[in-house]
Parts: structure tokens; C-alpha cells; sequence
């Protein structure tokens, strides 16, 4: 798996901050809207996401639900912070902080949401072991993200995996590494969409 650091995710992430809704936006929608779906028939009445980049889901949430969300880069949470002040009838806590040393108490969440954050940051064993921790156990743990597979999108991992630390994502991430070794339990696992580039993964905790 390619090395990504913590300094390359801040800085990346900081020069994505401005353009990244244009960029990233139209080809991340369908999976943003269908995790806030699944998350709405888990009913959750805390949610926590990881990575909340600059806050293109927090709107989509259940209603009844506090969200909190975290992020390491301060430019993308800065603009989820202005995305939230838009929303003043919902309960949105948002806050600087590695996903892969939370500052939260064991079992805090009923239900966490990784969206296009697992092959980003530094350590992914690291950012699950601490997610497992801060979701209740039995809670619920959605992951939308690019794993490796597709014929169609291998000639293209292969062109950007050197870049990795550059671009700010992994494009050799593997599903048995990384989400099949856990003993936790998935419920299901599905593309967003047609074009199979990125995968919904919903698991029990524990
Ligand atoms: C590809 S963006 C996804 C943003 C958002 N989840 C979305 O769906 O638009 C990845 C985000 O994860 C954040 N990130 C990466 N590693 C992180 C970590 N260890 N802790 C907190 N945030 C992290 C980055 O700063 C960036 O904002």
C-alpha cells in the first residue's frame, strides 16, 4: 500500500480546500447521498464523521441526529463550519482533529461514517481501531470509498499510485486488507453506481 503522511494530508487537502466541491463533488455525490440514506433507517442519535471535508453531507444527516464531525485539514473544516451556520436548526458540532487519535470517550456514537477517508489517511488500521472504539458496540460504521478490483479503473490506479502522498488519496487499496480482515460484521457492500469507483460498505461494530 503507497505511504501518505499526515503534513501531505494537511497540505493537500489545504490546496484542495477552495476548489474541492467543483472538483470532487459531482462524482462523490451518489455515495454521500446514499451512506446519509443508510444512515437514516439506522436512526442513530449520535453520528460521527470522519474526514468531514468541507461538510458536503452534513445536510443530508437525519434531522434528529447531533452530528459531529472531524477533519484534520483546518481550510476544509472551515468551510464545513460555514456549511453548518447555514443549517442553525440542527445540532452540528465540528472540530480539528486526527481520526486516528480521537478525542472522544469509548462507545460516544451509535453510528460513525467514513466517507472517501479510509485510503486518505496516513494509518487506516490505526483510523478503525479508533472508530471501533468511539462507535457503541453493535453501532453502525459506513464506509464509502475507491477499492482496488475493477479492471476497468486498474490502468488508471496504476498510473496515480506513485502519487499517492501527492494527490492525497491511495489508489492501491485493497478490500481484503482492509475491510474483510476486521471481526466486525458487514451487512452489506455495494457500488455507489455504475461505473463501480466506489463502494458503500455498511458494518455492525463487534
Ligand atoms: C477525500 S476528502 C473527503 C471529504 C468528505 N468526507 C467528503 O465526502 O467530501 C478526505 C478528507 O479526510 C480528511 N482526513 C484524512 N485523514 C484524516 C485523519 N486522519 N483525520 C481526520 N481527517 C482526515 C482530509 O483532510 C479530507 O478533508
Amino acid at each position: 500500500m503507497s505511504e501518505v503522511s499526515r503534513q501531505s494530508v494537511v497540505r493537500t487537502y489545504d490546496r484542495y480546500a477552495p476548489y474541492y466541491d467543483m472538483l470532487f463533488g459531482p462524482i462523490q455525490r451518489a455515495g454521500c447521498r446514499q451512506m446519509a440514506s443508510v444512515v437514516g433507517t439506522l436512526a442513530p442519535a449520535r453520528v460521527l464523521e470522519v474526514g468531514v471535508g468541507t461538510g458536503l453531507t452534513i445536510g443530508r444527516y437525519p434531522e434528529a441526529a447531533a452530528l459531529t464531525g472531524i477533519d484534520l485539514c483546518p481550510r476544509m473544516l472551515a468551510l464545513a463550519k460555514q456549511r453548518a451556520s447555514a443549517l442553525p436548526q440542527r445540532e452540528i458540532h465540528l472540530a480539528l482533529m486526527d481520526a486516528e487519535s480521537l478525542d472522544f470517550a469509548d462507545g460516544s456514537f451509535d453510528c460513525v461514517t467514513v466517507p472517501y477517508v479510509l485510503s486518505v489517511t496516513p494509518n487506516p488500521e490505526r483510523l478503525v481501531a479508533e472508530i471501533r472504539r468511539v462507535c457503541r458496540p453493535g453501532g453502525h460504521i459506513v464506509i464509502v470509498n475507491h477499492f482496488t478490483g475493477s479492471r476497468f479503473w486498474r490502468p488508471m490506479e496504476r498510473i496515480v499510485r506513485s502519487l499517492a502522498d501527492r494527490i492525497g488519496f491511495r489508489s492501491d487499496f485493497d478490500y481484503a486488507d482492509n475491510i474483510l480482515r476486521h471481526d466486525w460484521t458487514v451487512l452489506s457492500s455495494n457500488y455507489t453506481s455504475f461505473v463501480r469507483l466506489y463502494r458503500l460498505v455498511v458494518i455492525r461494530n463487534g
